[in-house]
């Protein structure tokens, strides 16, 4: 069971994540927050689910998370205006779990454009960013699900190549609580630099943490199909440049990202 105590202790932020809701059960923490943008303190709140029974990976898949083993949470930001549009944010969300990670863990998080964090080459964690729109602000609601505990057998037997969670790949059990509490403090720090300086210093951590992918032949599948070429950096604004034809560069800021060679990622 999630302790309050122990993420109290080691929050450290500001704002984000200052109300935290523990729900025994909600469809998705996605929805509950969204649906909490309205009200006061919205940027302060954050929503761990001890069980969902609608949650929502990207691209309208299933995520499920076994109770007890993994966490499954929800926070609202305020877009800075310095982010633009499209924004970033996705990814600023990723450098901020994938260090959180590593802060609270012995476990080498790297990341996958946009924002799925790998450790051993599979897939420990994955981000849905949403962005939402009050007469007040524009919001990113960002969910998150880390497969903290969990054990191989959980994962249904599709995910096992590919799937993995922190406690597979470093041994030992890993504390909900710390990784929360981290990466809150990891995002709200992030924005902030975001807000006072543009994005320049997330989307370069970015390129740090990330599998290296440049160079590589890559396979982007969006809602209006599949587009491959040969990846060639992140732009200022987060848009993935690839080029998918000789000198030209198309920006990509969704969809699936397959690549297609190289060891560092079996996802
Ligand atoms: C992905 O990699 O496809 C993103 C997975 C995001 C899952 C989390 S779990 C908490 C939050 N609520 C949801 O319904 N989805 C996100």
């Amino acid at each position: 069971m999630f302790n309050k105590h122990i993420y109290d202790r080691l929050l450290s932020t500001r704002e984000l994540g200052r109300d935290l809701v523990l729900l025994e059960e909600v469809g998705s923490t996605n929805d509950w927050i969204a649906q909490n943008l309205g009200g006061p303190g919205a940027a302060r709140l954050v929503a761990v689910a001890h069980r969902q029974t609608a949650g929502r990976g990207r691209r309208g898949r299933e995520w499920v998370s076994p109770p007890d083993e993994n966490l499954a949470f929800s926070v609202a930001c305020r877009i800075p205006a310095a982010l633009g549009a499209p924004s970033p944010i996705t990814l600023v969300a990723g450098v901020a779990l994938a260090e959180a990670i590593a802060d609270a863990t012995d476990a080498e998080a790297r990341l996958k454009y946009p924002n799925d964090v790998i450790i051993g080459g599979k897939k420990a964690a994955g981000i849905l960013a949403e962005l939402k729109k009050t007469d007040e602000a524009a919001w990113a609601v960002i969910g998150a699900g880390v497969n903290v505990n969990t054990r191989a057998e959980s994962f249904p037997a599709e995910l096992r190549e590919t799937a993995t969670s922190i406690t597979i790949e470093t041994g030992e059990p890993a504390a909900s609580e710390a990784i929360l509490a981290m990466f809150l403090n990891r995002l709200e720090a992030w924005l902030d630099g975001a807000a006072k300086d543009g994005v320049t210093g997330a989307v370069k951590r970015f390129g740090e943490l990330s599998i290296p992918f440049i160079g590589r032949e890559v396979t982007i599948t969006g809602a209006g199909g599949e587009r491959s070429g040969v990846a060639r950096g992140i732009d200022h604004d987060g848009g993935l440049m690839v080029e998918v034809d000789a000198g030209m560069v198309e920006k990509f800021f969704s969809g699936e990202v397959t690549f297609h060679q190289g060891r560092e990622s079996r996802v």
